[in-house]
């Protein structure tokens, strides 16, 4: 059985005065206990973070890590770091570092490396472009992004949870249709089931990601291989955001 899982990611947003307004108001809504709730939050408000959410089950997760271990990088934030912090996950792999940060295999797999040996669990994005899909491309290309997962034995599903997050479907308000998201997420099972072994294919959650919002979300959670989601946009608005972990 699959925890279903609601994950939101600030990415740059939001000030540390509006941040503490989103959580305080995170913590008054109510949901099942069954869901896993994180929230990956702009490095410098993560100890503020962890502070305003002691007191409850919802985790920490940062956005991002550096490919290299501590040392001379300036302006890099290391897994070690982040795991002195208490941050229990960590996102690699978004298509915004993916895009604008040149952000390839690679390096994601440097990162993956440093993040397990920091203890950190990894949150790894992957998602085809629209001139990818319309190309009938996409299975191949979210095939070859998985790759840098399979680099390493540690990585199981205690520690690892993918979204699939197609580009165009991120931030702009169009949603991949439940049956899109379903065929890309049985895909992807099917890929690791290859690569890895059936038992890790079928109990590693699978999240969906692009303009998830309270409108859409409970349909595609219904979705047999898709175990929650990783919301952008909808995170930042408290109401709607419980409304997403409720669906
Ligand atoms: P969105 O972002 O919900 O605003 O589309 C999702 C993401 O980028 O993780």
């Amino acid at each position: 059985m699959r925890t279903k899982t609601i994950a939101a990611n600030w990415k740059s947003n939001a000030s540390l005065r509006e941040s503490k307004l989103i959580v305080e108001e995170i913590l008054r809504g109510s949901w099942s206990e069954d869901r896993e709730v994180i929230i990956a939050a702009p490095y410098p408000y993560i100890p503020n973070l962890r502070s305003w959410l002691s007191e409850s089950p919802i985790k920490v997760a940062a956005q991002d890590c550096s490919q290299f271990p501590q040392g001379a990088y300036t302006g890099e934030v290391s897994s070690d770091m982040l795991s002195d912090l208490g941050v229990e996950f960590v996102i690699l792999g978004h298509s915004e570092r993916r895009a604008y940060f040149k952000e390839g295999s690679e390096i994601l797999s440097s990162k993956i490396k440093r993040a397990l040996d920091a203890g950190l669990k990894i949150i790894y994005c992957v998602g085809e472009t629209l001139e990818e899909r319309n190309a009938g491309k996409y299975k191949e290309v979210v095939a070859d992004q998985l790759k840098p997962t399979a680099d390493y034995e540690a990585l199981g599903p205690e520690n690892l949870i993918l979204a699939y997050e197609p580009v165009w479907a991120i931030g702009t308000g169009e949603t991949a249709s439940p049956e899109q998201a379903e065929e890309m997420h049985q895909a992807i099972r099917l890929v690791l089931s290859n690569m890895r072994e059936t038992s890790f294919a079928k109990a590693v959650r699978v999240l969906y990601g692009g303009s998830v919002k309270p409108g859409n979300a409970s349909e595609l959670f219904s979705m047999y291989n898709i175990d929650g989601g990783l919301v952008g946009g909808a995170s930042l608005v408290a109401s709607d955001f419980i409304e997403i972990i409720r669906s």
